[in-house]
């Protein structure tokens, strides 16, 4: 589904941040991505869902077989790459609803489809919502505007139901996320997780691996994929820290 070869990428007239990754994640994979802060795990995920601040230098990424970086960021959300965000933009005015909506529409018309009909998008808000305990009225609130950071996770992950997206790539946050919304999180992509389609889940937290099973956890240090391996490497990263891998 996503392969990515030695790919470099640097800020906008700055620095490289990026320095030679290798990745590639079939369908009905999860992959989650540890290392220390500043690594470069949150511009890898910016850089696959092409945020304009960055710039591929060198290397290439293929989508389900085809070239992407020439293409805008809404283009690759089009083929059906989801990125969270670390740090959720608030949109005052516009609900979560309306949000959702739109975006999901957006999508079907860059995919050739009508807009969904209003009954079955209410029938299918409802049903997600409810599977992630959102209230009602918190699907009429300003996106973003004063969410808890638990309430950001659960819209985050109402956002990618929605959208079911191929590849859903989320960039958790270092601190602040209780274990409900480790939870969320974790229920979310469980019952998101299918064979045809894959998670790119970035984590600072080894407890999260408990409850999403990823079939590889790779180290990111220094804006390069240092170590692969499977769920006891984050237990072993848990117990060592980074030092034993960085020398
Ligand atoms: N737009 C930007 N402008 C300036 N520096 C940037 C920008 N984006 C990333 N960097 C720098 O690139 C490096 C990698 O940052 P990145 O956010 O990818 O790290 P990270 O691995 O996600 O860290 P964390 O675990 O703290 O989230 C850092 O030194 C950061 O300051
Ligand atoms: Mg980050």
């Amino acid at each position: 589904m996503l392969q990515i070869k030695n790919l470099h990428a640097r800020i906008e007239d700055g620095a490289q941040i990026l320095k030679g990754i290798n990745l590639e994640i079939k369908p009905g994979e999860v992959h989650a991505i540890m290392g220390p802060n500043g690594a470069g795990k949150s511009t890898l995920s910016s850089v696959i869902a092409g945020k304009e601040e960055y710039e591929v230098t060198e290397g290439e990424i293929l989508f389900q077989g085809e070239n992407i970086i020439e293409d805008a960021p809404e283009e690759r959300a089009h083929k059906g790459i989801f990125l969270s965000f670390q740090y959720p933009v608030e949109i005052p005015g516009v609900s979560v609803t309306n949000f959702i909506k739109a975006a999901l529409n957006e999508n079907r018309k860059a995919n050739g489809l009508d807009d969904m009909p209003a009954k079955e998008m209410l029938a299918m808000i409802r049903e997600k919502s409810e599977k992630l305990g959102i209230k009602k009225d918190f699907l009429s609130r300003s996106l973003n505007e004063g969410f808890s950071g638990g309430e950001k996770k659960r819209n985050e992950i109402f956002q990618m139901m929605m959208l079911n997206p191929k590849l859903a790539i989320l960039d958790e946050t270092d601190s602040g996320l209780d274990i409900d919304a480790l939870r969320i999180v974790a229920d979310g992509v469980n019952t998101f997780k299918n064979e045809g389609n894959a998670v790119l889940l970035i984590t600072h937290y080894q407890r999260l691996l408990n409850y999403i099973q990823p079939d590889y956890v790779h180290v990111l240090a220094n804006g390069k994929i240092i170590k692969t391996g499977d769920k006891s490497l984050a237990l072993e990263l848990e117990a060592k820290g980074y030092d034993w891998l960085l020398n």
